[in-house]
């Protein structure tokens, strides 16, 4: 398995280019299966989450044709179609549930693999599917697969969402765009991966409208036109780069991302002293030496801090002077890197879904173990900032979110190498 080998202080200067989010390419290529004619996507991120939703297509029966570089593609559909969703893959990539609608609303049926849990949480999905049973899916789960079918179409309706889920406002938006008749959502996420989702189907002919700020109605059409989109930039590989920048006294331009979307993760930054300015597609972010605390920082629902930036933000308040305080309130466990930033000399206190973090910490290089994607960054980010040599193990979560990222972080003056 492949780790990092990083060498620490390093200051970070130059400029880096973001790549496309992994979190709304996937329910954009989950959709594909909506269509019947080509659709033509360009700006995908080269990430092994993409490649496993792309592989999942092909095993369902999509044709699929890459550009040179990898990160536009063609999508369209063979004479066969397959509705097995393996576990295999499930178990890898949590957004494979995402197939399940789409292939309930073309095909009425699917036996789909449910999502095992992973290590930040039980991550059940009873509201993808108490949402699908009212459009009119039936199911029984056997042996860990979801055995669903539908009578025909399914049927618009009224759904309220109990909790506000990304995952399952995708999963419905999906399922209801060819259902006969008026669907409304209430309580949906309204992160921009999903705005990117509704644009993408709407160019395509879907009659989707947001009616409130977690609001949609959407009228079921006939059939989805062929059409060419670029996926957003990723926020949260922008927002791991801002904060890097500031952890590491850094002078950084964050390219191709607009600006507007992380605005609450821009100006909590500012509150710790970073002088930060916008530009339409560009930030430049210049990091202090004295970096403030602050007093308490709670994950929640877009448009608030998000929780994939929690575990870098919290490095950075190792760094700060004073104490700070953040509470998890998406995830039950979302803290593993704690452990982790403890080897290298954090402060950090746990209670509950609470992390009280004792500033000033002065990092000394270390051997560390990654657990999720976003708490592997923020060991990337620690040992950027550690003194001496870091070692970072399992890097395989990385590598299914994070494009090229030894590379973008060598460019900038990070002191970095693979060993595989
Ligand atoms: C999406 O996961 C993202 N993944 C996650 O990013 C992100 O952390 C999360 O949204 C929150 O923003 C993708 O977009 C592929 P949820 P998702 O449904 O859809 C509970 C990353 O690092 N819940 O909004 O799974 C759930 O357990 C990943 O890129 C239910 O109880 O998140 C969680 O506590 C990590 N039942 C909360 O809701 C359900 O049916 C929010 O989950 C669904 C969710």
């Amino acid at each position: 398995m492949d780790k990092f080998l990083i060498k620490g202080p390093c200051k970070i200067k130059g400029e880096v280019l973001i790549s496309g989010s992994k979190n709304a390419a996937l329910p954009i290529l989950a959709s594909t299966l909506l269509f019947d004619k080509p659709v033509n996507i360009k700006n995908l991120p080269r990430v092994k989450d993409v490649d496993t939703m792309l592989n999942l297509l092909k095993s369902l029966g999509s044709v699929i044709k890459y550009s040179k570089n990898k990160k536009t593609v063609t999508i369209s559909k063979s004479k066969k179609h397959n509705v097995f969703v393996p576990y295999s893959l499930v178990k890898t990539m949590r957004a494979g549930i995402l197939v399940l609608g789409p292939l309930i609303a073309k095909y009425q049926k699917s036996i789909t693999s449910l999502p095992g849990g992973c290590l930040i949480g039980a991550r059940p999905v009873n509201y993808h599917l108490n949402a699908l049973k009212k459009l009119g899916m039936k199911y029984k789960i056997k042996k860990g697969y979801i055995h669903a079918r539908s009578n025909g179409k399914l049927k618009g309706n009224n759904i309220k969402f109990p909790k506000i889920s990304v995952g399952a406002t995708e999963q419905l938006i999906m399922s209801a765009v060819l259902a006969n008749g008026l669907t409304l959502l209430q309580n949906c996420a309204c992160e921009p991966e999903i705005k990117d989702l509704t644009n993408f189907l709407k160019l395509a002919g879907a009659n989707i409208k947001w009616i409130g700020k977690r609001t949609l109605q959407i009228y079921g059409v006939k059939s989805l036109k062929s059409i060419k989109y670029t996926v957003m930039g990723d926020r949260i590989e922008a927002g791991t780069f801002c904060i890097a920048a500031c952890i590491a006294e850094g002078d950084l331009k964050i390219k191709k991302i607009d600006s507007n979307i992380i605005n609450t993760e821009l100006n909590l930054l500012r509150k710790t002293g970073a002088k930060i300015k916008t530009i339409k597609n560009e930030i430049h972010v210049k990091g202090l030496k004295n970096i403030k605390s602050v007093s308490n920082i709670k994950t929640k629902e877009y448009p608030n801090f998000p929780t994939d930036l929690q575990a870098q933000f919290m490095v950075l308040l190792c760094k700060a002077n004073g104490r700070s305080i953040i509470t998890e309130s998406i995830f039950e466990n979302r803290f593993m890197h704690v452990a982790e930033l403890r080897r290298l000399g954090a402060k950090i206190i746990i209670k509950k879904n609470k992390a009280i973090i004792h500033g000033g910490s002065k990092f000394q290089g270390a051997e560390l173990m990654s657990s999720d994607l976003r708490a592997s960054v923020a060991l990337v980010l620690a040992a950027i900032i550690a003194k001496g040599k870091s070692v970072i193990n399992r890097i395989y979560h990385l590598d299914r979110g994070y494009e090229k990222i030894e590379r973008k972080l060598k460019k900038i003056g990070v002191n970095i190498k693979r060993i595989s």
